[in-house]
């Protein structure tokens, strides 16, 4: 391997940039040529691609976004796009490819690996659903920003002694909702893990606090169980008590990236040049307890994991 590409792919997530500032400078301290490719897997397609200096990450580790942009490739899922990228990374000259995304993102890594280039991915998404690690980039910084909006929230529906409906992101799992939910003292967390019964997970525990003195709500939604909307009317409607739906959508998305975003994508990105740098390839690089682990690519895409149901209990149970 004399160059290695790096991209970023599916939504973007704070602190892919301090993964790219490591991925590059780790390849060139072991004296490899850097190239950035630009839009994620399209942007291999089209050759969108440029060579990397160390000077090309300064600056950048304290950024949200990814400076290598990033898009959800749909070609790239077929055959053809995989061909039409394979060929591209023979014209540039890239022999192995780091990659910054999610499952999705990886497959596409697994097809290139298959076609002999090989590959290393790194998990980042806000939604923490990569089944082989325990941690993805921008999951932390995602749930700072949920929590600091809705410790917001909290002043004014308290003030107001109103029922606050919050939708946060997710994709399908659970993961944010369930830990901003705790972090943030949220009478009930919804989430697409636990099939969702007004009557007992809402009206019930309303009622229940009522009794002791509460007068105002917090309610987490994890995106895609409910409309927050919807939610925050049959609140009202059922309980007369003035409700508020706020969804807070891609803010989540952005910002600075708390210190373990930082430092857990500056090690895994580390890592991933030194498995290469190893010949150890198509392997996906993953966060397990406080050590940086590898899985290959296959075994990576074939693990489950499953959101904790002793934590939904103690939200629960110290949410009264
Ligand atoms: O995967 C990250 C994520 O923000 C999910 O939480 C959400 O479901 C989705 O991406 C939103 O995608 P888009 O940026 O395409 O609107």
């Amino acid at each position: 391997i004399k160059t290695i590409g790096v991209l970023t792919s599916g939504g973007d997530a704070p602190g892919m940039n301090a993964a790219v500032r490591a991925i590059v400078r780790a390849g060139i301290s072991k004296g490899y040529r850097m190239m950035g490719i630009q839009r994620g897997y399209n942007g291999l397609i089209n050759g969108e691609c440029y060579e990397m200096n160390v000077r090309s990450v300064s600056e950048i580790i304290h950024r949200g976004g990814t400076i290598l942009y990033t898009a959800r490739c749909l070609e790239f899922k077929t055959q053809e796009g995989q061909a039409k990228g394979l060929a591209r990374c023979k014209e540039l000259g890239i022999d192995a490819l780091v990659v910054i995304g999610g499952d999705g993102s990886f497959m596409g890594a697994r097809a290139l690996a298959n076609q002999g280039i090989p590959c290393i991915g790194l998990p980042g998404t806000i939604d923490n659903d990569i089944a082989c690690s325990e941690y993805t980039i921008g999951y932390d910084t995602a749930m700072n920003t949920a929590v600091e909006a809705i410790d917001k929230l909290r002043d004014t529906t308290q003030s107001h002694d109103r029922c606050s409906v919050v939708e946060v992101m997710g994709h399908h799992a659970g993961y944010i909702a369930l830990n901003v939910g705790i972090a943030t003292g949220a009478l009930a967390v919804l989430l697409p893990e636990i099939p969702f019964d007004f009557e007992r997970d809402i009206l019930q525990r309303m009622r229940q606090t009522q009794v002791t003195g509460k007068k105002h709500f917090i309610i987490i939604v994890s995106e895609g169980v409910v409309g927050a909307q919807e939610l925050a009317n049959q609140i009202q409607a059922a309980t007369g008590v003035d409700s508020r739906a706020t969804v807070l959508g891609h803010i989540q998305r952005g910002g600075s990236p708390t210190v373990r975003d930082r430092v857990n994508a500056s090690l895994m990105g580390y890592h991933a040049i030194d498995l290469l740098d190893k010949g150890i390839y198509n392997r996906v690089v993953a966060v397990s307890g406080d050590k940086i682990v590898d899985y290959d690519v296959n075994v990576a895409l074939s693990m489950h994991k499953t959101i904790d149901r002793e934590m939904i209990d103690i939200a629960n149970a110290i949410s009264i």
